[in-house]
């Protein structure tokens, strides 16, 4: 990537690195930033008006931090969806009751971002919802299996350890971390922005046509539930994870990363085109 394009990135992003954990923290953040490289200059416009001081990359986690806050309960299915052991794809009148899932938010957020008539504070919490939400549909054991709560409760040993200390305190290992932060943080610790820049530098043309072509975020969760049935499939018996288990995945997990980012962006692309910032204006 030339010296240019690595300084627009950075600007464009807004960032510094910042410790803290997830796909939830820095994973989200290297999917907005990664989207924010790509957007239109029409799209950068109608974003930046959205969200003000904040980037794609601030913005991404804001779906995370309101889990403390009670009257964001209804949420907290938002962020996965989940599927009976042995099929093959997802049925959304079967896994996606009431719209209670990651792939109908993304449908949802997207109309009401897209509305120009749509109350402003709504757009707004549309677009941070989305942000979030097209990361989090990408990690594939966001698209897995309720009986272990999408491997939250499968104890792993990480790198040697069963316990770690993070950011937010002691925490066990568990598979659904492994894929949150385990291969993002043993790649390159706390330094997102340095892996956003490599994960962008080795996306190419063929891979940006392809990713942004398929729109339809149930083909999303096919593509990550294929990944889930995978790492079941070589899920070590003993569950000790290390080496071998980070080199199968890590390219899968820099892959995940880069088509959320490239998706989201080409969401907004489209979705503020032919979008004045001066034709919103009140
Ligand atoms: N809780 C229940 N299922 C989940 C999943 N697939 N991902 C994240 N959290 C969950
Ligand atoms: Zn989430
Ligand atoms: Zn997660």
């Amino acid at each position: 990537m030339k010296i240019k394009t690595v300084s627009l990135f950075l600007f464009l992003c807004g960032c510094l690195p910042t410790l803290t954990h997830g796909w939830g923290g820095n994973g989200h953040r290297i999917v907005g930033a990664i989207a924010a490289s790509y957007l239109t200059e029409q799209a950068r416009a109608t974003v930046t008006d959205l969200l003000g001081d904040e980037t794609l990359a601030t913005a991404s986690t804001w779906a995370d931090e309101i889990k403390s806050d009670e009257s964001y309960n209804w949420a907290y299915r938002l962020h996965f969806i989940n599927l009976p052991r042995g099929v093959e794809k997802v049925d959304l009148a079967r896994d996606c009751v009431g719209g209670d899932c990651v792939v109908a938010a993304i449908n949802k957020y997207s109309a009401i971002m897209a509305d120009s008539g749509a109350e402003r504070e709504d757009r707004i919490e549309a677009l941070k919802f989305l942000v979030h939400f097209i990361g989090d549909i990408h990690q594939p054991l966001h698209v897995s299996y309720a009986d272990n709560l999408g491997g939250n409760t499968v104890k792993v040993s990480w790198f040697g350890k069963t316990a770690d200390t993070g950011p937010f305190g002691d925490f066990e290992w568990n598979l659904h971390g492994a894929w949150d932060f385990g291969f993002i943080s043993q790649r390159t610790g706390s330094d997102w922005v340095a892996l956003a820049l490599r994960i962008r530098a080795d996306i190419n043309d063929l891979q940006l046509i392809n990713w942004s072509s398929t729109r339809d975020p149930e083909e999303w969760a096919n593509e990550s539930y294929y990944i889930t049935r995978q790492i079941y499939d070589q899920l070590p018996k003993d569950k000790v994870l290390g080496q071998g288990f980070y080199e199968q995945h890590i390219a899968t997990v820099e892959t995940r990363l880069a088509s959320a980012g490239v998706r989201l962006a080409a969401l907004l692309n489209r979705s503020f085109s032919g979008m004045t910032v001066a034709s919103r204006a009140e």
